[in-house]
């Protein structure tokens, strides 16, 4: 059956789904074993707004608010397959273990054979691009382009051997050093020559994306590389109506300021400072550890603040605002993250409070729901024809990406309005604006 909506056909979300992830690390081992958990009925996918989320669709009065996943055609979970890519060999469960985030005997070991069965593919890795980690389980090639082609054939022969319909890619592999946009990111051409000569602002994770695209297979970036954020990917997604985006989850700290910002904001309350620290122990604390991959984390979690409290409108209240973000390597508290939050805010007349958040968190038992929401509507945005940029998920990303020449929407709640409205027009439902003014002016009486 083809659904209508918006004007657009969604193709029906049969077979099975590929989700192929690139790192097999805390966040990847977390979201698979999870899954596999829900579908033997063992534990409820909790953070997930596609399977526990209702929408509210018609008036108030209509009471009809079924879940996302009854209202629009997303892929089932017993339809994933999952396999990755990792310069580590370890097999998922391994990985899960070192790992540390899930209890070992309540959610590993009663899946350990399926975990076992998922073992990485080389990686296209280079330790340029991350200082910290040494690799084995390495691609060779001679050159980019030749490891792109090679990462193109992984993915025929996962859909082939696992028998899929759809694959979709999640990056969840590390945070890369930090690059900007140069020349041989300006077009498709460009960036091929570059893949040719080796140049070194193409970095893997690009390499992963431009096969993906090749593919016609979506791509969500759950890390702060420039890697789809580039002219020649956004060339290439529209020209081959293929999803892409990012930039970086928004688990918990930036989760936190996209909430409470806003309300100051609401509130006129102007903002003088924020101080934002984390520790965290895992194996990205010790990637971000180095200088030029936080630099990347830093740049992805400093933006919103600004676009969210609009100095330029407000400079009485936003126009002096010290924010500062520090990420400190701190071995003994592994995933369990605790990130701390001094908001210093003023009011009325312009007496100073104070807020301090302590966030203890668990990193990626926030980052796997994220990652299951990504990868089903990455693949009903490609059933739908939605190419490009997905700015309608960029409730996922701490850094979303938008049109060029657009500002990003951080604010939560707008980022979640926008989602369920795109998910409202795609089923050919009205849009709730909220206004609710037909309960009033024009009730009968
Ligand atoms: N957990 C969160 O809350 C959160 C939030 C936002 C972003 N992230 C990002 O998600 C990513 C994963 O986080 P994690 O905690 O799982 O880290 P992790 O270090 O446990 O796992 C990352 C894995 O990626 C692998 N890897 C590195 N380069 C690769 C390459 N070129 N190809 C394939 N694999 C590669 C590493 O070997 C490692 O196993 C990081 O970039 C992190 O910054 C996590």
């Amino acid at each position: 059956m083809i659904l209508t909506g918006g004007g657009r056909e969604i193709a029906p979300a049969n077979g099975k789904l590929g989700v192929l992830l690139v790192g097999l690390g805390a966040v990847s081992t977390t979201f698979i074993a999870g899954v596999e958990n829900v579908r033997r009925g063992r534990a409820l996918p909790i953070g997930s707004l596609s399977q526990m989320a209702t929408i509210r669709l018609g008036k108030r009065t209509e009471k009809r608010a079924p879940k996302i996943k009854d209202f629009v055609p997303l892929a089932d979970l017993p339809d994933l397959v999952f396999a990755a890519w990792d310069p580590i060999p370890d097999d998922a469960y391994t990985a899960a273990v070192k790992a540390g985030v899930l209890d070992r005997h309540e959610h590993l070991e009663p899946i350990k054979a399926f975990l076992q069965g998922i073992k990485p593919m080389p990686a296209v890795f280079d330790q340029y691009y991350v200082k910290r980690l040494h690799g084995t389980n390495v691609k060779r090639g001679k050159n980019k382009r030749d490891l792109a082609e090679q990462l193109r054939e992984d993915m025929r022969n996962f859909k082939k051997s696992a028998g899929l319909d759809r694959i979709v890619i999640v990056w969840c592999a590390s945070t890369e050093v930090f690059l900007t946009a140069g020349p041989a990111h300006q077009s498709v051409d460009a960036f091929e020559k570059a893949m040719e000569q080796n140049d070194q602002s193409i970095a893997p994770s690009m390499l992963y994306a431009y096969a993906a695209l090749m593919e016609n297979v979506p791509f969500a970036n759950g890390a702060p590389n420039l890697t789809v954020d580039i002219p020649a990917m956004v060339q290439m997604a529209e020209e081959r109506r293929v999803p892409i985006g990012g930039k970086d989850f928004k688990t918990g700290q930036t989760m936190m300021k996209s909430v409470l910002a806003p309300a100051f904001k609401a509130r006129m309350l102007g903002l003088s400072g924020w101080y934002s620290t984390n520790i965290l122990g895992n194996r990205d604390g010790e990637v971000l550890d180095d200088p030029e991959s936080f630099k990347t984390k830093e740049e992805s979690k400093l933006g919103l603040l600004e676009h969210i409290l609009q100095p330029d409108l407000y400079p009485e209240l936003y126009g002096k605002v010290y924010h500062k973000v520090r990420i400190n390597y701190y071995p003994p508290r592994g995933d369990n993250k605790e990130g701390w939050d001094n908001i210093d805010i003023f009011g009325w007349l312009g007496y100073p409070m104070q807020i301090k958040v302590d966030f203890l968190c668990r990193d990626s038992i926030l980052a796997a729901p994220i990652v299951l929401d990504l990868a089903l509507f990455f693949d009903l945005a490609g059933r739908a024809g939605l190419a490009g940029i997905q700015e309608w998920l960029s409730f996922y990303f701490k850094s979303p990406q938008t049109a060029p020449g657009l500002y990003p929407e951080h604010d939560l709640f707008i980022q979640q309005t926008k989602l369920k409205n795109t998910l409202r027009w795609l089923m050919g439902e009205e849009q709730i604006t909220h206004l609710g003014i037909e309960y009033y002016e024009y009730a009968d009486r």
